[in-house]
């Protein structure tokens, strides 16, 4: 098996009859998550923001910024005008904002432009899949959250804290909305060589990304990719998770579980 490889062909269609809308479905993450949720027999809305609006058998397109109220409710009107259902509300959209890592290099803009996408854009997509679900009695309402919600990272302060919104979002609305038989859950993935994270590395060459998430995993000879985080997101939106609801979970080979400075200090001392 070569490193970062994994089948995207299911098996068993696990989201037969499912609707799902995510929102940052035009590349990364979402891109791939779009196209496992069809594969597994998902009828797609992807909420995107760039020009190529199109469309195939499974997935529809439409354009939403994820700060904006109408373009969240015009995503779910259209999953719900198009399929008459929403089984699962993906809010995958985030932005890492000023690269800076410097507490000194963030201003107001920075820190509103990073919740506003990251945290308002979330209560958003679950505020409006909330109004659909809680007459049907049912749902999954899902966020990318980060690894750096669990663990430290040197990246953005406002990154950070946005994540760590973005759980707390998760469990608030898993209390909330439990009561109508709609669950709420997030995923904290490790590094994933997307065009966001190279850019939060400062790194433009995928290589040169995979290379810095390679050597900085707890995990070795595999390498998480975005399918990874895909399965994950069809299992929260899947029959299977049907009791799980509130969690944050973890996809990082361990990482979360590691401190490597004490390793790093003696290797150092040594070499
Ligand atoms: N790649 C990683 O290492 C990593 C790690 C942890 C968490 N994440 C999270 O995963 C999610 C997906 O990121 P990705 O790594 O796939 O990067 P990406 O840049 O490929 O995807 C982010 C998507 O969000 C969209 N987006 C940005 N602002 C938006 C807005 N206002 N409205 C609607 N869409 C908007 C972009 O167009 C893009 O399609 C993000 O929430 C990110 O914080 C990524």
């Amino acid at each position: 098996m070569t490193k970062g490889s994994s089948s995207l062909t299911p098996i068993v269609k696990r989201l037969q009859g499912k609707v799902a809308v995510i929102t940052g479905g035009a590349s990364g993450i979402g891109e791939t998550t779009a196209r496992l949720f069809a594969r597994h027999g998902a009828k797609m809305t992807s909420a995107i923001t760039c020009k190529e609006i199109g469309s195939d058998e499974s997935i529809s397109f439409v354009h939403c910024d994820v700060t904006r109220e109408l373009d969240v409710q015009r995503a779910v009107d259209t999953a719900i005008a198009k399929h008459g259902k929403l089984d699962t509300m993906f809010k995958n959209a985030g932005i890492s904002g000023n690269m800076d890592p410097r507490i000194q290099s963030l201003g107001r803009d920075d820190f509103r432009k990073v919740f506003d996408v990251n945290v308002f854009g979330g209560f958003l997509g679950a505020k409006h899949a909330a109004r659909v679900m809680i007459p049907a009695k049912r749902g999954s309402i899902l966020f990318t959250s980060s690894i750096v919600s669990v663990c430290s990272a040197e990246v953005p302060h406002v990154y950070t804290a946005s994540k760590h919104a973005v759980v707390g979002l998760t469990k608030n609305l898993c209390v909330e909305l439990g009561k109508y038989g709609i669950r709420v859950n997030c995923i904290p993935p490790f590094l994933v060589p997307t065009p966001m994270m190279r850019n939060l590395l400062g790194m433009m060459d995928e290589k040169a990304a995979q290379e810095v998430v390679s050597e900085s995993a707890n995990l070795k000879e595999v390498m998480l990719g975005t399918e990874d985080v895909a399965e994950a997101a069809v299992y929260l939106g899947s029959d299977e998770s049907k009791y799980v609801t509130g969690l944050n979970l973890v996809v990082d080979g361990g990482y979360h579980t590691t401190n490597p400075t004490i390793g790093n200090a003696l290797k150092n001392m040594f070499s």
